[in-house]
């Protein structure tokens, strides 16, 4: 393998038109990488891709059949079917998206011996967590379908990574928040707290919903560990440098702090300036009363130190990207 300590790597990042994926495209050609993005544009929008990375539509799986055979160092998954809500309704899209796609670019990656693989996987392999915060040891027990896709591939890689020697990481989010200059979450269906929220402040929506205020939290209201989109976009270039041969390496990313969802709410009326009227509706089905990670692991091994955990500075983020898109 390349000398990942010093060497630029040939990159293929799919996804990398979507949120997280067009801030951590963008984050691996600013530190010099060499970055193809491969994204459908089912959710991703062409303009999110960084100018300095080479941009092919297509599908992750297909289209990485053939481009893999250029040679390349390594892949960020990033590309996948994200909505819980709709992981349940429909969960044929999330396994034959999220898994038939992910084994074909395993065995791609295989035939044409790609090294390395970072794959953008999620709390919500956890489930409903037996204590707070969530290691990586705790029992993987997925209460949706799009979890339970995210664990089978997780588990895929491992065995890719015994039987073949890949070297691969597995990045496990919380809750994604904040914007990376002008690369920020904009979803067609919209479901995340933090843009919708916002969405109240430009006028978009009248109130925000507060999914439940009788949960066994402070004030009653459900709290998730809300990580920046940069410090998340970091740790992938991190994991990039500490995948070794053969191993699969796996880390939970989140601040370590919750927040609940009048917490949220407060910041963003603090970020804003607005008064964002907010209606206690009742609770969305398979909501956690409390998500937070411990994050050991990735500080101890991968040397990563998330930077920018202040709450209302992750919600003016999000604010200036929602304000300056709303000028568009
Ligand atoms: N919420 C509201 N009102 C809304 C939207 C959300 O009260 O209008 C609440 C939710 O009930 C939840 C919190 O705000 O308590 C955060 O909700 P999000 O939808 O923003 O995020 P989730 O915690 O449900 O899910 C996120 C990712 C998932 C991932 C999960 C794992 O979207 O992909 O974190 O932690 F699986």
């Amino acid at each position: 393998m390349t000398d990942t300590q010093t060497q630029p790597l040939k990159l293929v990042v799919t996804g990398g038109a979507g949120y997280v994926g067009s801030v951590c495209a963008a984050r691996l050609v600013e530190a010099g990488h060499d970055v193809t993005v491969l994204d459908d544009l089912s959710t991703g929008h062409a303009d999110a891709v960084h100018p300095g990375a080479r941009f092919i539509e297509g599908d992750a799986a297909e289209t990485a059949e053939t481009l893999l055979a250029e040679g390349f160092d390594g892949v960020l998954h990033f590309a996948a079917k994200s909505l819980v809500g709709e992981s349940m309704q429909d969960p044929a899209k999330y396994w034959q998206g999220n898994v038939v796609t992910s084994l074909r670019l395993l065995d791609a990656m295989r035939t044409h011996g790609t090294p390395r693989l970072v794959f953008s996987s999620t709390a919500a392999t956890y489930g409903e967590p037996e204590s707070s915060p969530i290691p990586e040891s705790a029992p993987t027990r997925p209460t949706n379908t799009y979890g339970a896709t995210k664990l089978a591939i997780d588990h895929a890689i491992t065995s890719y990574a015994l039987a073949h020697g890949l070297a691969a990481v597995s990045l496990r989010y919380f809750n994604v928040a904040g914007a990376y200059g002008d690369l920020g979450e904009r979803h067609a269906t919209e479901t995340h707290l933090i843009p919708l929220v916002l969405q109240t402040a430009t006028g978009q929506r009248e109130h925000i919903s507060i999914f439940g205020e009788d949960y066994p939290t402070e004030d009653g209201t459900a709290i998730r560990d809300y990580i920046h989109v940069a410090d998340l976009a970091d740790a992938h270039l991190l994991a990039l440098r500490h995948a070794a041969e053969g191993e699969h390496k796996i880390y939970n990313l989140g601040s370590g702090t919750g927040f609940s969802v009048r917490q949220v709410i407060e910041a963003c009326r603090q970020a804003t300036g607005h008064p964002i009227p907010a209606v206690v509706s009742p609770r969305r089905a398979g909501d956690p009363a409390v998500l937070v990670a411990a994050s050991d692991r990735a500080r101890e091994e991968l040397g990563w130190k998330p930077e920018r955990t202040d709450l209302i500075g992750i919600v003016t983020d999000a604010w200036n990207f929602t304000q300056a898109r709303a000028s568009k």
